[in-house]
């Protein structure tokens, strides 16, 4: 479990790629937003999630809109606390930033895999 105790945003979190990185961070522990337009669908793989013992919680939002990302961002934290993961499917200028940069260090591998964009 090499997220556990970190939350993570996943945008284009329903689909493809995106889906998988959700699954993918939840089964290494994370607590995962799942960030979609397809609200329904990212509904849906919450719900995966939380079926298989993990934390989730799902946004319909169009992460090109500045105001979509800050929602989803203040509410994520609101729930989950600080997030130290990103996961942007598809990329977008007004997706958040990580704090910090990938670290290539042995201790701070995991949030080298959160920061990683697909
Ligand atoms: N599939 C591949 O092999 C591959 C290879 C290289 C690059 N890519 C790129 O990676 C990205 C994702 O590919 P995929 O195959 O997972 O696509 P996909 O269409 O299966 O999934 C993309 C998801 O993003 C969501 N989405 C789209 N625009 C959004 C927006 N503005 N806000 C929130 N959610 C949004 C969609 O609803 C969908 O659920 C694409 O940009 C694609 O070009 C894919």
């Amino acid at each position: 479990m090499r997220l556990a105790g970190k939350s993570a945003i996943v945008t284009g979190g329903a689909g493809g790629i995106g889906r998988a990185t959700s699954l993918a961070f939840a089964a290494e522990g994370a607590r995962v937003a799942v960030v979609d337009l397809q609200q329904e669908a990212a509904e849906a793989v919450a719900a995966e999630i939380r079926a298989a013992g993990g934390e989730a919680i799902a946004f319909g939002a169009d992460v090109s809109a500045e105001a979509d990302v800050g929602r989803v961002v203040a509410a994520t934290v609101e729930a989950f606390g600080a997030s130290t993961c990103r996961s942007t499917t598809p990329e977008s200028s007004a997706a958040p930033r990580p704090s910090r940069p990938p670290s290539r260090s042995g201790t701070a591998s995991s949030e080298s895999m959160c920061a990683a964009s697909s």
